[in-house]
């Protein structure tokens, strides 16, 4: 008797221990758990950010392959966000339109794929009529065009368009990536980068086949044209080169060697960075984040883009 006592308060001190442990080893590993939720919120306004762009590029795909947005398409992912001002159906030949529908579609799986991972926000106002891409397109030939640049108007138009559109979420898509401190952000970044990329890709070699055609109304070659475009886009960033045409000087090539510049690059060929400050600047086309416009008229959406306005 006396021994089965003992052994059964031997039995209950272990499990108390073992309990005991087991507590202390849960609060040893909450800490770490309370740095995951912190991290999710600076996570989660990283990966709202680019709703912005994504929103932009779905609404400007979707009109100018189908003649219509996400109000028909998937009237949930507006989350009640006004209609986009100005866009329409372009004047494509058939192989931009299957390109550029290819394009819209995907953009509706990036925007579904940030809000499962995230809440995100509302549809901002998107001003994506012709005087709006006129707009940028004047300011970086440097002079006012009559009768004004027409996005829609064909293939070549579009495309010279589509040029302002990818290649910024690119960048910076590639600027959070180390700031993302939870590799399931890691992960869905890395997923939007490569198509993101890939569709810049293929707008830079539809126009890079077309370099040397003329654009108009601005009687400058495609080639000539993206490096205003370029040039625009650095100068509205203010960080410096992180933006470059089809044809630069052979400094700017891959490795020094080629002026023909199919991809954006520095100096090792890896993608240029840019903050969301940056990519204000330039999509406001005001050179401040403080200061709306552009494709923006009201703002962009999300707690990162409301710092500033
Ligand atoms: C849109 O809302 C409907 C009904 O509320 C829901 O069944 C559907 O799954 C939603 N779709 C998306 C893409 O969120
Ligand atoms: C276009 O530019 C070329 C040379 O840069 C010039 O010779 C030509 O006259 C211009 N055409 C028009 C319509 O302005
Ligand atoms: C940006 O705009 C804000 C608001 O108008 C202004 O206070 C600020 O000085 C501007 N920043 C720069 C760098 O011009």
């Amino acid at each position: 008797m006396a021994i089965t006592k003992v052994r059964r308060s031997l039995l209950v001190s272990m499990v108390m221990v073992f309990f005991f442990f087991n507590v202390h080893h849960l609060q040893v590993m909450s800490s770490p758990h309370k740095e995951k939720k912190s991290c999710t919120n600076k996570d989660r306004k990283l990966l709202e950010f680019p709703l912005n762009l994504e929103y932009l590029e779905a609404e400007f795909f979707l009109f100018g392959a189908l003649g219509f947005g996400l109000d028909k398409v998937a009237p949930n992912l507006t989350m009640g966000g006004p209609s986009p001002l100005g866009a329409q159906k372009a004047n494509l030949g058939p192989l931009t339109r299957d390109i550029i529908l290819q394009f819209a579609w995907q953009e509706v799986g990036h925007l579904r794929a940030i809000k499962k991972r995230v809440k995100g926000f509302a549809r901002p106002q998107l001003d994506l009529s012709k005087e709006s891409f006129a707009n940028v397109m004047d300011k970086a030939f440097g002079k006012k065009f009559v009768p004004p640049f027409n996005p829609y108007a064909n293939s070549y138009n579009y495309l010279i368009a589509s040029y302002l559109v990818p290649y910024v979420g690119l960048t910076g898509y590639v600027g959070a990536n180390p700031k993302l401190e939870c590799p399931s952000s890691r992960k869905l970044v890395a997923g939007l980068l490569g198509v993101e990329s890939g569709q810049d890709a293929v707008i830079r070699a539809m126009l890079y086949a077309r370099a040397s055609q003329i654009v108009h109304p601005y009687n400058i070659t495609v080639a000539a044209f993206t490096n205003k475009i370029s040039e625009l886009r650095n100068k509205l960033g203010k960080a410096g080169l992180k933006d470059e045409g089809l044809m630069v000087p052979k400094a700017d090539g891959a490795e020094g060697k080629v002026i023909g510049n199919v991809l954006a690059g520095d100096e090792s060929s890896l993608s240029y960075d840019r903050t969301p400050e940056e990519i204000l600047r330039i999509v406001y086309g005001s050179g401040n984040e403080s200061i709306p416009g552009g494709f923006y008229p009201k703002g962009a959406n999300g707690d990162i883009a409301k710092l500033y306005y």
